[in-house]
């Protein structure tokens, strides 16, 4: 039995999950960014916008931004929220995750899931009745997406004239940017290795979104020919949460890759550096650029308090 009929009835977001970017219409996700503007610039007009509203958050990965931005989010906007570790719930060991999203939606308003399978998140997501927002899987980080695009907006205005760069790896921060592009219009040249590629199926998907809305977004296994001309350029970490031990021999793989002096010398010279972070210093970007008066990365960080200020208001409110 499922809750999110709302979507099917065209009701807007309330009530429904935000698992990837390709949950939103292209207009729902410009009205988050409005949404999220507004409260970051009026912070207390929103002070009791989820008076009274529970949110679990479970994390079975580290984090220092999405556990404290959600944490202090949803207490910004009058609500709560609980913390469930793996130690706690031991999830889908100690019990299915079945169970837990059947517990949960008679205990919370809402849950935030941060873990490794996207499945476990769709899993959670079709079982409990109240809202599920993915604060990262493997596959995808929409979040963080949804923050990085309003920090190019704040700074460049329109997206649809930039080109974007992504150099690195083609995990599932860069799937989401990929997918948030693809819907918004713009252009997203995508430099990785060739053997870490973006998903197939994702590239697929963007090809349809690009055909309705006018987006580019470009697969190079060049990471000069994405970064020449490009007003942002943006990079993660080459190893992920979960692929520690494949972090040496990425490490040789992706050297090229690094955001330099000299590869971020071939951007737009007011180009913007981006990053989700945690950032490994020497490794995807050195800090002569993290550190550039050109980085934003602190930026992106703080937007992810007001995107998912944003989005819990959406998906929770009465
Ligand atoms: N960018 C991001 O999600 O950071 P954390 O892993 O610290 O939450
Ligand atoms: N791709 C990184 C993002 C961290 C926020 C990871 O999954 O570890």
């Amino acid at each position: 039995m499922k809750k999110k009929t709302a979507k099917a009835a065209g009701k807007g977001l309330r009530g429904r999950d935000f698992i990837s970017m390709d949950d939103c219409s292209a207009g729902e996700i410009r009205s988050l960014f409005a949404l999220a503007s507004a409260m970051k610039s009026d912070r207390k007009k929103y002070r009791k916008a989820l008076e009274g509203k529970m949110m679990a958050l479970i994390f079975e990965k580290p984090s220092l931004r999405t556990r404290t931005t959600f944490t202090v989010g949803i207490k910004q906007l009058g609500g709560d929220s609980l913390l469930l570790t793996p130690a706690d719930i031991s999830l889908g060991k100690r019990e299915s995750v079945y169970d837990v999203a059947k517990n949960l939606e008679r205990m919370v308003d809402g849950i935030m899931i941060r873990t490794f399978g996207h499945e476990i998140c769709t899993t959670m997501a079709d079982h409990a009745r109240v809202p599920v927002i993915n604060g990262l899987t493997d596959h995808e980080h929409p979040c963080q997406a949804m923050a990085d695009l309003l920090t190019v907006l704040e700074y460049k205005k329109n997206l649809r004239r930039l080109k974007l760069a992504y150099v690195g790896d083609g995990n599932n921060v860069a799937h989401s940017l990929m997918l948030a592009c693809a819907k918004l219009g713009g252009t997203l040249f995508i430099g990785t290795p060739p053997g870490y590629r973006p998903e197939a199926r994702v590239m697929e998907r963007c090809k349809d979104l690009a055909a309705e809305s006018g987006a580019t977004i470009v697969w190079t296994a060049d990471p000069a020919e994405a970064a020449r001309g490009a007003d942002v350029v943006y990079t993660d970490a080459w190893a992920s949460m979960g692929q520690e031990e494949e972090a040496e021999v990425r490490r040789r793989i992706f050297s090229p890759y690094q955001v330099n002096r000299a590869l971020f010398s071939l951007a737009k010279g007011d180009a913007l550096f981006m990053h989700c972070l945690p950032a490994h210093r020497g490794e995807e970007v050195t800090d002569e650029i993290i550190d550039s008066p050109n980085s934003v990365v602190f930026t992106q960080a703080e937007n992810r308090l007001h995107v998912q200020k944003a989005i819990m208001f959406e998906l929770l409110r009465d």
